[in-house]
C-alpha cells in the first residue's frame, strides 16, 4: 500500500481547508451520548489551526436521506466543540453564507441528496468553501459519497491524524492475521450482511447475531454461523452462544462489530455478555469496530481488555478485506496524476 499523504504535506498557512469528519453521534433528547467521534478529531483540528489554517468543518449524521431533518442537525456538535475548542463557530446551511469565524461547520451533509448520489455540480459547491480538503472520517471512507470521494477531484488533498491512526493500526493486522480470524457480527444495519460476502476470503469463521439473522435471505458458505434467536428474536440462544464461544476459544485474532442481542434491554443482553466475556479471555488479537460495541463493552466493564478499537464498522471490515476504501483511492488517484 502506498504511503498515504498527511495532513502534514499540506501548505496550510492562511488557508481555508475543508475537514472531513464523522460526527456521526448517537443523541438522546437532542444531548450527544458519546462525544468519543468528536474527541477523536481534535488533534487533525488543532493542528489546522495552530498552522494558522481556517477551518470549514464537513459531516454527516444519521441517515436523514437527501431531506432537512430537524432533530438531525450537527447544532449539538457545534455547541460541545465550540466549548472544547474556546472558539465560536457558526453552523452554516447554504453555500453562500457568509463567513465570520476561524472554525465553521457546514450543516449535515446528507441533507442533501447530491451527498451520497456524489453529484458533480453539489462537490464543486462544497470544494468552493475552501482551497484544501483534509478527509479524517474513516469510518465512512467506505462511502462513494460526494465528501469522501469527489472532493479530492478538486482540491489539494490529504489525511488528518485520526484517519491514519486507523490506518496503521488495521493495516499491520490486515496484512499478517494471526488465524484463525474469527469474525463477529451483530447490531441492527441490514447492509451488515454485505460485508458478510466481502470479508468471506480474508476470514477463517463468520458468526453472525443481533438482528441479521431476521434479515438473512440465502444460503452461505459453511464458515459462516447464523446464530439461532429467542423467541421474542431480542438476543442469541444459549445453544448459539455455546456453539460461538467453541469457536471463539481457538481463534488467533478475533474481529467484532456490533451488539449480539438488543442490549439496551437488560434481559436481552446475556448473548453478548456472554460472548464478550469469552472474547476477553481469548488470548487472540481482539479489535472491536463500531461505537455500539465499544460502548456496550464500556457497560460490562471489558473495554481495557480489547487490543485496537476502530471508530468504524462497515469501513473497518472493508478496509479488513480489501486494504483500500473508496475514499483512499480517490486521494491516492490525484496525487498519481496532479503530484499536488
Ligand atoms: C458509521 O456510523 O459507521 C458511519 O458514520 C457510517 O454511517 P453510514 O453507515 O450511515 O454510512
Amino acid at each position: 500500500m502506498d504511503k498515504l499523504p498527511s495532513v502534514k504535506d499540506l501548505p496550510l498557512s492562511q488557508k481555508t481547508v475543508l475537514l472531513r469528519t464523522n460526527y456521526d453521534v448517537s443523541l438522546e433528547q437532542g444531548e450527544i451520548t458519546d462525544t468519543s467521534r468528536i474527541d477523536e478529531s481534535l488533534p487533525t483540528l488543532n493542528y489546522l489551526l495552530q498552522q494558522q489554517a481556517k477551518v470549514v468543518i464537513l459531516s454527516h449524521l444519521g441517515r436523514p436521506e437527501g431531506k432537512v431533518v430537524p432533530k438531525l442537525s450537527l447544532k449539538p456538535v457545534v455547541d460541545y466543540l465550540s466549548v472544547l475548542i474556546k472558539k465560536e463557530m457558526d453552523l452554516i446551511n447554504d453555500f453562500s453564507q457568509k463567513k465570520e469565524t476561524e472554525v465553521l461547520m457546514l450543516e449535515n451533509l446528507r441533507f442533501w441528496p447530491e451527498e451520497e448520489s456524489n453529484d458533480p455540480t453539489f462537490t464543486k459547491q462544497l470544494a468552493s468553501l475552501g482551497d484544501l480538503y483534509v478527509n479524517d472520517a474513516f469510518a465512512v471512507s467506505h462511502r462513494s459519497h460526494a465528501s469522501i470521494v469527489g472532493l479530492p477531484s478538486f482540491l489539494p488533498s490529504a489525511f488528518g491524524f485520526d484517519f491514519l491512526k486507523e490506518t496503521d493500526a488495521l493495516g499491520k493486522i490486515q496484512s499478517q492475521p494471526e488465524h484463525p480470524v474469527v469474525i463477529i457480527l451483530g447490531g441492527v444495519k441490514e447492509d451488515k450482511l454485505e460485508i458478510i460476502e466481502k470479508i468471506l476470503p480474508w476470514s477463517d469463521q463468520i458468526l453472525v447475531g443481533g438482528k441479521l439473522p431476521q434479515l438473512v435471505k440465502k444460503n452461505y458458505p459453511e464458515k459462516v454461523m447464523i446464530a439461532q434467536l429467542n423467541e421474542m428474536g431480542k438476543d442469541i440462544t444459549l445453544e448459539s452462544i455455546k456453539n460461538f464461544a467453541s469457536i471463539i476459544k481457538k481463534a488467533g485474532t478475533i474481529v467484532w462489530a456490533g451488539p449480539l442481542g438488543l442490549v439496551e434491554e437488560e434481559e436481552f443482553r446475556q448473548g453478548t455478555r456472554e460472548i464478550a466475556q469469552v472474547v476477553m479471555k481469548s488470548p487472540a488479537f481482539k479489535v472491536v469496530g463500531g461505537g455500539d460495541t465499544e460502548a456496550v463493552l464500556t457497560k460490562f466493564n471489558l473495554v481495557d481488555k480489547i487490543d485496537y478499537i476502530s471508530s468504524g464498522g462497515g469501513a473497518m471490515f472493508e478496509y479488513l478485506a480489501q486494504g483500500t476504501l473508496p475514499g483512499i483511492k480517490a486521494i491516492l488517484e490525484r496525487k498519481s496524476i496532479k503530484n499536488d
